[in-house]
């Protein structure tokens, strides 16, 4: 059922390493996956990241929560990124090992910094994705995500709709998200080669 996407998908990384696809994820999957989550179980980003928590803070001030395989919506789309990260193996020979996803929440004035999710030639994650669950967002709302390419000239903003998807190769994309002026819900995840 989703062939065709993630075909697109992997013709994009090989032509451009980056993609955003809007309407990526049926609006009701998006809806199930807002409503499966509460919001008081996320905690403050980095704090579980142990040395560069104080770095983290300032740099970000979203907080986050590990998907559960266990709830049928968040097994649906972490389906999804299984299938991808299959094809990704067997098209692109990346050997991604696994995947892991979070849900962020971004409150009024949340930002993200700048950065590059995997610093070039390390080889903890590959590909990054970002979906996001916002059933109504409009341009005033801000939080958008920069991407930028590797000289840092700016390439595409995007508007955190709701199932829209991100697919980009994790070192050559440095990115921040803009200060969000309303409540901004996603998933961010990383197909990584180390486990
Ligand atoms: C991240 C990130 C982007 C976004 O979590 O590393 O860059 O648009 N997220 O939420
Ligand atoms: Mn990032």
């Amino acid at each position: 059922m989703n062939e065709k996407l993630h075909t697109f998908i992997i013709d994009a990384l090989v032509s451009d390493g980056y993609v955003v696809v809007e309407n990526a994820i049926e609006a009701k999957l998006i809806t199930r996956l807002i409503n499966s989550i509460d919001d008081t179980s996320f905690k403050e980003a980095g704090i579980s990241g142990g040395s560069d928590l104080h770095i983290d803070v300032q740099r970000r001030s979203d907080k986050t929560l590990w998907l559960d395989e266990d709830s049928a919506e968040q097994s649906e789309y972490l389906k999804f990124c299984e299938e991808l990260r299959e094809r990704l193996n067997r098209e692109l020979y990346l050997g991604l090992s696994y995947y892991e996803a979070h849900f962020a929440i971004y409150e009024e004035g949340g930002f993200y910094e700048k950065h590059l999710d995997a610093f070039r030639g390390s080889k903890n994650r590959v590909v990054t994705t970002v979906l996001y669950l916002n059933e109504e967002w409009s341009e005033s709302d801000g939080g958008e995500l920069v991407i930028y390419d590797i000289d840092d000239n700016e390439i595409q903003k995007v508007v955190p709709n709701g199932g829209t998807l991100v697919v980009f190769l994790s070192d050559k994309f440095p990115h921040e998200v803009l200060p969000a002026k309303s409540k901004r819900h996603s998933i961010a995840g990383w197909y990584r080669v180390d486990r």
